[in-house]
């Protein structure tokens, strides 16, 4: 019986199901797995090992392993070619090999042979290298700081610090440290922007766009359709005129003038209507009446106080009929996935801030003199959602 299951896990492992669906809930059922089955052993074990993978993902990176193993897919690459390759001294070499084979990163198909696996493409791409940075040299630091800090701070809800600050001995908040700290401020730029690269726009049709309907009468009086407050380099603004060409009006994009800076398009902006207006969201929202005031993973960095601030100052701006639109992950209250518990645990780590649940968001809002009208959810695997809310 027992090698018969093992015989169905191993035929799945080696021929898994190419549906996009079927693949994920077997992912997430194969997890339920190895904990059902784990021993006391197998905890600890896994629990004291949880950095190396990390570690041994940056160093097969900095060696430019997976790209090499990931180029000719198939091809088996003994262990001195690899060394010529790499400049890695062979015995180092194989140990790292070895290590990365167990971790499924690579495979090995003999004793001196090694080729990709299905893991290795994944490492080879640019946006996995900045991930993969940025977590190994600035996060991991600031996650070992989290129990010491948590037992100095008398485990409450961390304001005022975060056990980033804890790690680095720094009292600057973590854009302030950064700006002393240019290798790190450099991680954290790259993983920013490779962050979302290849994920669907969540203006492709999963949301109503009603909301961002103007009047003839509000368009011929100038009015805003779209204020993106907080909104980067003015991408979403951009996506949105991408997919919803027939959204009449201006819109505008806000942020701080360091991070306004950076944009890269500006001709095409105009071209298209779209202004970029340097804005401190903790000071009063300059563009009044906006049709919708837009925040995307804005709120999720700050914690419920510097919130309010940053709400309530929309609210003054507000007509009756504007509408505020959060983008953040709403957490579940049960059964948070460990992608979606974790992404909380990296806001508190850096940011003393959080991710909520929709009835954190209805309290946020309603202490903001906003109410909840709606919430749409465009992406169900990390709870990616629209939280509309109208003035109170
Ligand atoms: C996580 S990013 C999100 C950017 C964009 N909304 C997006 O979804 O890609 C947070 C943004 O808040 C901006 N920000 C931080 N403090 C700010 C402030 N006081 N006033 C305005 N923008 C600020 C940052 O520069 C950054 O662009």
């Amino acid at each position: 019986m027992g090698s018969t299951q093992v015989g169905i896990v191993r035929d799945l492992a080696k021929y898994p199901p190419q549906d996009p669906s079927a693949k994920k809930d077997l992912y997430n059922a194969a997890w339920e797995l190895l904990y059902s089955t784990e021993s006391a052993q197998d905890t600890a074990q896994r629990l004291y090992h949880g950095h190396v993978p990390l570690a041994m993902a940056q160093t097969g990176i900095d060696l430019n392993l997976f790209n090499i193993l990931a180029e000719q897919q198939d091809k088996e690459w003994t262990l001195e070619q690899l060394a010529e390759k790499t400049k890695a001294e062979p015995a180092l070499l194989y140990r790292i090999l070895r290590c990365l084979n167990a971790y499924g990163m690579v495979t090995q198909t003999k004793d001196n042979t090694f080729t990709s696996s299905n893991i290795t493409k994944n490492l080879a791409l640019p946006s996995t290298h900045a991930g993969i940075k940025h977590y190994s040299l600035t996060m991991t630091p600031a996650y070992n700081a989290i129990p010491k800090y948590l037992a100095k701070t008398g485990y409450k809800n961390p304001t005022d610090s975060a056990p980033f600050n804890l790690a680095y001995n720094t009292d600057m908040p973590v854009f302030e440290w950064r700006k002393h700290n240019p290798e790190n401020a450099k991680a954290g730029q790259a993983f920013m922007a490779a962050q979302r690269i290849g994920q669907r726009s969540n203006w492709d049709g999963r949301v109503p766009v009603s909301d961002l309907q103007l009047s003839e009468k509000d368009v011929a009086d100038g009015r805003v359709m779209f204020c993106d407050v907080g909104g980067g380099m003015g991408h979403q603004c951009l996506d949105l005129r991408k997919y919803h060409p027939e959204l009449k009006g201006k819109m505008v994009t806000e942020d701080l003038l360091l991070a306004q800076d950076m944009i890269p398009n500006r001709e095409e902006m105009k071209k298209l209507d779209i202004e970029p207006i340097p804005h401190d969201f903790m000071k009063e929202q300059p563009i009044k009446n906006a049709k919708v005031y837009y925040l995307r993973n804005v709120i999720h960095n700050w914690n419920d106080e510097p919130s309010k601030v940053i709400l309530s100052s929309v609210r003054k701006a507000m007509a009756d009929d504007s509408v505020v639109i959060i983008d953040d992950v709403l957490m579940p209250t049960i059964g948070a996935t460990w992608k979606q518990a974790s992404m909380d645990m990296a806001m508190m780590t850096m940011l003393a801030a959080m991710e909520r649940t929709k009835e954190h968001f209805e309290k946020l809002l309603a202490e903001s003199g906003l109410k909840l009208r709606e919430v749409h959810t465009y992406d169900e695997e990390y709870g990616d959602s629209l939280i509309v809310a109208v003035p109170a």
